[in-house]
């Protein structure tokens, strides 16, 4: 499926993503853990190919992803849906349109230009609302709704695009504990239930722990850990967040006591 070898990118003299070579050969829920400036976002953005990569070779079913352009280029970033930490939603629009905007990509200048959607479209984006929870929101206006329920309009619309992954930089990074778990579980439900690829940011581990197959650390641009929440020891969390550093940073000093405690 997904297979990265070498990717690079540099920005200046940074290497925000260094040497990185993975392979996801089953539609898994990834999670991708570091610390600030570690080269998640950068990852994910080479991916859906937000940003161009320096190096190195990224391929989808044995596809050339760097290599797409023009409308191929559109078509792959719609197969792999990106979520942000900022919903990234019309805020004075209303939900069902918002979630219509997942299928821009299909259509003409002009229904674009007057806002026309097929009907058929419209039934399957107030199905998908439904199934997260939210169609009785679908009439509001997208910044009426909570974070946690924005996030989820964010959802559906990444569905409504009915994509061959979903890129996740971190979802519930704007949102209270109990949002965060109302999300986290939404898209743990789309994995299990649509086989979709899921590769989400994380900037906690016990949320990285908790939901995902397999966790990837990544520290300075390179990855320093690959394998399961089980295997993501005490000592392999100090190796991606830093010995010293990790302690200071709140949301990880709070895994860290958990960890600890798990392995005391
Ligand atoms: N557009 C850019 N121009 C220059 N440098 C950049 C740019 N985007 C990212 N960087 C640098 O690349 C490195 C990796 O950044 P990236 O945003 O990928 O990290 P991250 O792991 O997502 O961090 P965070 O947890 O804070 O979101 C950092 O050193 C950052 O300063
Ligand atoms: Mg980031």
């Amino acid at each position: 499926m997904l297979k990265v070898d070498g990717l690079n990118k540099l920005f200046g003299r940074n290497k925000a993503v260094d040497d990185l070579t993975l392979e996801v050969d089953r539609p898994q829920f990834v999670g991708i853990i570091g610390r600030s400036g570690a080269g998640k976002s950068t990852f994910l953005r080479m991916v859906n190919r937000l940003t161009d990569a320096s190096s190195g070779t990224l391929t989808f079913e044995g596809r050339d992803i760097l290599a797409l352009s023009g409308g191929e280029k559109r078509a792959w970033q719609s197969d792999c849906a990106m979520i942000f930490q900022q919903f990234n939603l019309v805020p004075r629009m209303d939900v069902v349109s918002n979630v219509l905007h997942g299928t821009l990509n299909e259509r003409s200048t002009l229904a674009t230009m007057f806002n026309i959607y097929p009907q058929a479209d419209i039934y399957r984006a107030i199905d998908i609302l439904e199934r997260l929870g939210i169609a009785e929101n679908a009439a509001k206006r997208a910044e009426a709704l909570s974070g946690g329920q924005q996030q989820r309009v964010a959802i559906a619309r990444a569905l409504m695009q009915d994509p061959k992954m979903i890129l996740a930089d971190e979802p519930i990074a704007s949102l209270d504990p109990m949002n965060a778990q109302i999300v986290m579980d939404a898209l743990r439900r789309i994995h299990e239930e649509d086989g979709r690829m899921i590769i989400a940011n994380l900037h906690t581990l016990d949320t990285a722990r908790r939901y995902c197959d397999r966790i990837i650390g990544m520290r300075d641009g390179r990855k320093v850990f690959d394998g399961t929440a089980e295997q993501l020891t005490l000592g392999v969390a100090r190796d991606i967040y830093g010995a010293d550093a990790s302690f200071t940073e709140e949301a990880t000093s709070t895994d860290m006591a958990t960890l600890k405690k798990e392995y005391a």
